[in-house]
């Protein structure tokens, strides 16, 4: 039965938390398949707020089974520290499962992931400094931490030996660091081996029994299309698959077992860290938006730079991820901006792109198109069906389905879970 995919569609913070808790009551599994604290989900629920890095969205959904998934990167400091702040608020935590295969970030990928950073000057990333790209190369090659090594610690110490005489070097001898000592970094992991134990299992195995008793999967990405270490605007990326494809290796489900791609996106643009963004706005018109829509990460605090609505990148998302839904969030922060200009395409040096360009330089070079739609007045925030949205943003929703090539099936107009245009269902 359904196994639905959920990612983002831009740089991140399109609401896809909002937009998983949405469905929650609709589901059985969240499935976390990439990625690590590097995201933040902000989630709004009878006017209280809770903000998720590592744990998947569907935790605050009382009948969920949160999963992290063999894709994703954990830092057990930070689990454990948002397990224990959720059930202090009352929170039931206990239903969460955590793949044996899943890597573990490691105190010395957070310093390594900084001072590259450091080291990288004008060149940087902006990464948010959590370990997340080191330990992703560690998994590829092949000198990464598992969770299952917890469980023997005799592997686990020679693991980190291994990892630690390339490391080691790096640390002292690049980066002018203190070495780091095999017992530390043992002693601080088997620090949670027995916490963890419990909640350790084969995540691919549960959810093929889960579809195959016909419950619902929905598999959340952390970051977004653009960040996607494949198909996003490279270097300027994480280091793993955000897109579609990504839920399927990240998580053990096949794809012929995938039924539908739900990508959320915002009604304009934002980004956090460095890279080419055509949209972008400057200045007093990039600090009207973000504060209009509260644009400030979740996760560093970073403000997030903001632009006008590109839909080359919708249409780009659209094909990248197969979507079948698009959840376009944020309408209500558009309120009282006429005329509403979107990107309909990019002109790069005298030549014009519908599609993505091929090529990072032309990217970087890329002028917008811009299409002027009529804005609205009123106070959409209330709105719960098209009906009720001013015939100007109706046309605005229309205008996203037609330029990304995708229905849109919800509307956010809010913070808040309640506040959504409810077009169809996204759990068919
Ligand atoms: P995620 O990383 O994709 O889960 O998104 P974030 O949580 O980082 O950022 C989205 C922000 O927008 C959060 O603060 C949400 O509470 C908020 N949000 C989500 N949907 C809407 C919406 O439709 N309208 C408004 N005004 N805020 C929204
Ligand atoms: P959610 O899930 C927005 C960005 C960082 C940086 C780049 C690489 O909330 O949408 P990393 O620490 O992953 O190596 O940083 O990716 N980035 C995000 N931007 N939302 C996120 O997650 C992000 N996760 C990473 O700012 O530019
Ligand atoms: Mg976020």
């Amino acid at each position: 039965m359904p196994a639905i995919v959920l990612v983002g569609a831009q740089w991140g913070d399109e609401g896809k938390g909002k937009a998983t808790d949405l469905i929650g009551s609709s589901v059985d599994y969240v499935v976390k398949f990439n990625g690590g604290n590097n995201a933040g989900h902000t989630v709004v629920i009878d006017g209280e707020t809770y903000a998720l890095h590592l744990l998947p969205s569907g935790i605050l959904s009382p009948n969920v089974t949160p999963v992290i998934g063999n894709g994703v990167v954990v830092d057990l400091a930070v689990l454990f520290e948002e397990l224990d702040t959720l059930q202090a608020r009352g929170i039931d935590t206990s239903r969460l499962v955590v793949s044996a295969n899943a890597h573990l970030i490691p105190s010395y990928n957070r310093t390594l992931d900084k001072v590259t950073e450091r080291f990288l000057g004008q060149r940087r990333i902006g990464t948010t400094g959590r370990g997340i790209g080191p330990t992703y190369a560690d998994k590829m090659s092949r000198v990464g931490l598992r969770v299952q090594d917890l469980f023997d610690e005799k592997i686990l110490r020679q693991k980190v030996e291994g990892a630690l005489d390339q490391k080691n070097q790096l640390l002292v001898k690049v980066y002018n660091r203190r070495a780091v000592t095999v017992d530390e970094v043992v002693d601080e992991l088997m620090s949670y081996a027995d916490r963890l134990r419990p909640m350790v299992t084969d995540t691919s195995l549960l959810l093929a029994g889960a579809l195959d008793e016909g419950k619902v999967v929905i598999m959340e990405a952390g970051q977004a299309t653009l960040l996607d270490v494949d198909h996003g605007t490279y270097p300027f990326v994480t280091s793993s698959n955000a897109t579609a494809g990504g839920a399927c290796t990240g998580s053990g489900v096949p794809p012929t077992r995938v039924d539908s791609v739900i990508a959320v996106l915002k009604a304009y643009t934002t980004r956090v860290g460095e890279g080419p963004f055509p949209t972008e706005l400057f200045g007093d018109e990039g600090d009207r938006l973000r504060k209009a829509g509260g644009e400030f990460g979740t996760t560093t605090g970073r403000p997030r730079r903001c632009g006008w609505f590109d839909a080359v990148i919708g249409r780009y998302a659209t094909r990248i991820n197969g979507t079948t839904d698009l959840v376009l969030t944020k309408l209500d922060v558009l309120t009282g901006y006429d005329p509403v200009p979107v990107c309909v395409a990019y002109e790069v040096d005298g030549v014009r792109y519908d599609e993505m360009p091929m090529t990072q330089t032309d990217f970087h070079h890329a002028v917008p198109v811009f299409e002027y739609f009529e804005g609205w007045d009123d106070d959409i925030t209330g709105a719960r069906s098209m009906d009720d949205l001013p015939p100007a943003a109706r046309r605005y929703v229309e205008a996203v389905e037609r330029l990304c090539g995708a229905p849109v099936s919800a509307v956010g107009v809010g913070p808040g879970r309640e506040e959504i245009v409810a077009v169809r269902d996204l759990v068919r």
